[in-house]
């Protein structure tokens, strides 16, 4: 049974106050995610993370299409005890201390009074600031309450999680706490669902991505398989290389980057073997100084199928996606 599944979900917004008009925010979303899994829903800004992310949570409903968590059609009550949810800008009550917010949510999942305080303390310190307890929230930066909100996600140690960008707004150290939280919580068996935009954090947590545009899912699938749809090539660094050797290579290289005199990064296609080139290079005098594949990024893929999807879209319904694209 998977842990997460939509089927066809789709969600129009009503837009515009004197001639309102449907605008579609999600179209026909399918996904399953498996129980433990660590999934990251990438897409830029506009494509429809939170929208989906609301959908599941039931902050909204859709137009059309349907979910389910655990097996159960969303909204189910037993299965809303055990699920964590941080929004995008989760938003605080100022005057309250972290430990004070902690307690008064810990009691709505039904921890009484010592016991209350026990979990809240024990939430603060699994995400880093216990030692800021008694501190009033107004105090906090965006990271802190960052923080806070992952801790009221988890309060009720829930099976399934989902995070809105729960990186954004984070410094690179408190990026990499937050990783390390998702983690741990896969460790403990623990279903984890984060949006995110910022690429590079999901390339090194997920078990699988999907990318979301405008709307529609325009991939899916592991991170390897999606780095090796990329095609890349090699690098090849070399010294003690004339200007006019590098000149003389014309079209055998992608590019030739001088990063000191004499000092040469190639870039060959993929499928042109380094090593006959090489060779050539070290009998003319050069020497060198290293040989790397270029491995794409998830960057690198994110920006091609988006940028194709963009295309496709403008090309095929012009001016009626306009509307939808304003990001
Ligand atoms: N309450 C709303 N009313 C009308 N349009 C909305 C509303 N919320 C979001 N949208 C639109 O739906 C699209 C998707 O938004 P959103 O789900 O917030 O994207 P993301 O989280 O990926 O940045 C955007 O074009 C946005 O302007
Ligand atoms: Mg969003």
């Amino acid at each position: 049974m998977p842990a997460i599944r939509t089927e066809a979900l789709t969600k129009d917004y009503s837009t515009g106050f004197w001639r309102p008009r449907p605008s579609r925010a999600l179209e026909n979303l399918t996904l399953e995610i498996a129980p433990g899994e660590i999934f990251g829903f990438l897409g830029p800004n506009g494509a429809g993370k939170t929208t989906t992310l609301k959908l599941l949570m039931q902050l909204i409903f859709p137009t059309s299409g349907r979910a389910e968590i655990l097996g159960r059609p969303v909204g189910d009550v037993g299965v809303k005890r055990r699920l964590g949810y941080l929004p995008e800008n989760p938003y605080f009550y100022d005057n309250l201390t972290a430990e004070e917010l902690l307690v008064y949510y810990a009691r709505v999942f039904g921890h009484h009074g010592s016991e209350a305080a026990r979990r809240a303390g024990e939430l603060l310190d699994l995400v880093g600031i216990g030692g800021e307890r008694a501190l009033q929230l107004r105090k906090f930066s965006k990271g802190m309450l960052q923080r806070i909100g992952l801790a009221q996600a988890l309060l009720n140690d829930p099976d399934v999680v989902f995070l809105d960008e729960p990186m954004s707004g984070l410094d690179p150290l408190g990026r990499r706490d937050v990783r390390e939280l998702i983690l741990r919580l896969r460790e403990r068996g623990c279903t984890v669902f984060f949006s995110s935009h910022i690429l590079s954090d999901a390339e090194s947590l997920c078990s699988r991505v999907a990318i979301l545009s405008a709307g529609r899912l325009i991939a899916t699938g592991t991170v390897s398989e999606l780095l090796a749809f990329g095609v890349g090539g090699w690098e090849l660094v070399m010294t003690n290389l004339a200007a006019a050797t590098v000149a003389r290579l014309g079209l055998r290289i992608a590019r030739a980057t001088e990063i000191a005199e004499g000092h040469y990064a190639l870039e060959l296609p993929i499928d042109a073997a380094p090593d006959g080139l090489l060779r050539e290079l070290t009998a003319a005098g050069a020497a060198l100084v290293s040989l790397n594949p270029i491995r794409p990024t998830l960057e690198d893929v994110f920006i091609k199928k988006v940028g194709g999807a963009r295309e496709r879209a403008t090309f095929h319904h012009g001016a009626h996606r306009d509307h939808r694209e304003k990001t």
